[in-house]
């Protein structure tokens, strides 16, 4: 199955990144257009893709994935219909458009799949919203499910909530790189050398992760859980309520949303 890529910036390389770590396609099935500054031709010699000079390329694509920013993908999408196969499935990774505008920015032959991915997904572990086009067959749908688990986990949410679940899941990735730095520089301000800061900073955040996957536990019963009476841990989470974490958190993903 051939696989085409309209974008090859930060999450359409990510993307790509992830579906050719996975085996999800194989490179001299992935064509790949990008836009004028090189970025396309770049990633190519690192991972090998085909590189397409136009949209004639993508059609004998199954599945067609959007990377471009969101201003544009309308218009790229109406351009590309008339080159795409009856039936090609068009997966739209930008944000501010609905499934109902891209579809009929290509036509009702075509189908239409709106997935919020964020940038984890080219290491396998995405957290990818998504909401599947109406006239969707199951088979398609399928292909469209195997393909984004490829990259991490995918959830189907309700169209109005799609862009909430974007921000969480795809801004968030920033916060806590921001996070991680930050503790990284307390480890160093209490005489920790700095790669030892990160690596056990890293470490501590996936642990975290997947003890909370793996128990199912409330993150309240967690923290509960390392916070003796008295001692240390409390004495910092005091310390992180009188300096407005909670809230800084819960004020990030208010404005970014906005
Ligand atoms: N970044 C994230 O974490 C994230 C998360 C969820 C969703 N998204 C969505 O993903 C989309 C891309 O975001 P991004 O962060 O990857 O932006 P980006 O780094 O600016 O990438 C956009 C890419 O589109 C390319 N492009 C522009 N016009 C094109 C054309 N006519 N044909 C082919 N390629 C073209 C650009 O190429 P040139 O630079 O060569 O012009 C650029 O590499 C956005 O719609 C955004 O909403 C991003």
């Amino acid at each position: 199955m051939n696989i085409g890529f309209i974008g090859a910036g930060h999450m359409g390389g990510a993307m790509i990144e992830g579906l050719l770590k996975a085996e999800a396609v194989a490179p001299n099935h992935l064509y790949v257009k990008g836009g004028s500054s090189g970025t396309a031709e770049k990633l190519q010699r690192k991972l090998g893709f085909q590189l397409a000079d136009d949209y004639a390329a993508f059609q004998e694509c199954k599945v067609v994935f959007i990377a471009t920013g969101a201003n544009i993908v309308l218009s790229i999408l109406k351009e590309l219909s008339p080159f795409l196969g009856k039936d090609c499935l068009v997966i739209s990774v930008a944000a501010g458009h609905t499934v109902a505008q891209a579809q009929e920015a290509l036509g009702s032959e075509k189908y239409v799949v709106h997935a919020i991915p964020n940038t984890p997904v080219s290491v396998n572990e995405g957290m990818i919203g998504v909401v599947y086009g109406s006239n969707l067959p199951e088979a398609e749908k399928e292909t469209a499910k195997e393909l984004l688990e490829s990259l991490g986990k995918v959830t189907e949410v309700p169209e109005h909530l799609l862009a909430t679940v974007g921000t969480v899941a795809g801004c968030s990735p920033a916060f806590v790189d921001i996070f991680m730095e930050a503790l990284g520089d307390a480890g160093v301000m209490e005489g920790l050398p700095r790669a030892l800061a990160y690596e056990i900073v890293e470490q501590m955040v996936l642990g975290s992760a997947r003890l909370a996957i793996e128990t199912g536990k409330h993150p309240g019963e967690l923290k509960d859980g390392v916070t003796s009476p008295g001692g240390s841990t409390i004495k910092g989470v005091a310390a992180l309520e009188k300096n407005g974490f909670r809230y800084a958190l819960i004020d990030a993903v208010k404005q970014a949303n906005s």
